[in-house]
C-alpha cells in the first residue's frame, strides 16, 4: 500500500513537472536534448559512453567548439574515416540545430 501513495506521488510530481516544462518555450538545451537521439547511437545518451572506442567522447565540450566542428563536418572540412560518418549526420543538422545540440552537449557531465 505504502509502494502505491509512493508511485502516485512520483507520477503527480513528474506529471506537474512536464506541464510546466511545456507551459514556457523551450530552451535551446531543450530542443538539443531531444535532438540528441540522434547521436545517443554513437555517442552514448551521456555523451561519454562511446560504443566503439574510436568514437570521441563529447559530454562537457564548449559550446563553441560543438558549433565549430559540427559546421566543419557538415561542410566537409573534416576528413577521415571517421569524420565521414559524421558528415553524414551533420549534413541533415541547420544552424538552429547545431546551436541546440551545442548548448545540450556543453551541459552534459564529462566525468
Ligand atoms: C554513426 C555514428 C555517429 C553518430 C550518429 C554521431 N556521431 Fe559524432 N562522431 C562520430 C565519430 C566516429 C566521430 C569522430 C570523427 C573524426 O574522427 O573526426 C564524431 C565526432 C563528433 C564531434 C567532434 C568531437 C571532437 O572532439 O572533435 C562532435 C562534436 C560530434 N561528433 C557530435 C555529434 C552530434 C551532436 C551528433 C548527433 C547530431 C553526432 N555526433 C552523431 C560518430 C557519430
Amino acid at each position: 500500500m505504502r509502494n502505491i501513495a509512493v508511485f502516485t506521488a512520483v507520477t503527480i510530481a513528474l506529471l506537474y513537472a512536464a506541464g510546466r516544462a511545456h507551459a514556457s518555450s523551450p530552451t535551446a538545451h531543450d530542443v538539443g536534448r531531444e535532438k540528441f537521439v540522434k547521436c545517443a547511437s554513437c555517442h552514448g545518451a551521456d555523451g561519454r559512453s562511446t560504443v566503439v572506442p574510436q568514437y570521441p567522447k563529447i559530454a562537457g565540450q564548449s559550446a563553441a567548439y560543438t558549433i565549430n566542428a559540427l559546421k566543419a563536418y557538415r561542410e566537409g572540412r573534416r576528413l577521415g574515416t571517421y569524420a565521414a560518418m559524421m558528415s553524414e549526420v551533420a549534413r541533415t543538422l541547420s544552424d538552429e540545430d547545431i546551436v541546440a545540440l551545442a548548448a545540450y552537449v556543453e551541459s552534459l557531465e564529462n566525468r
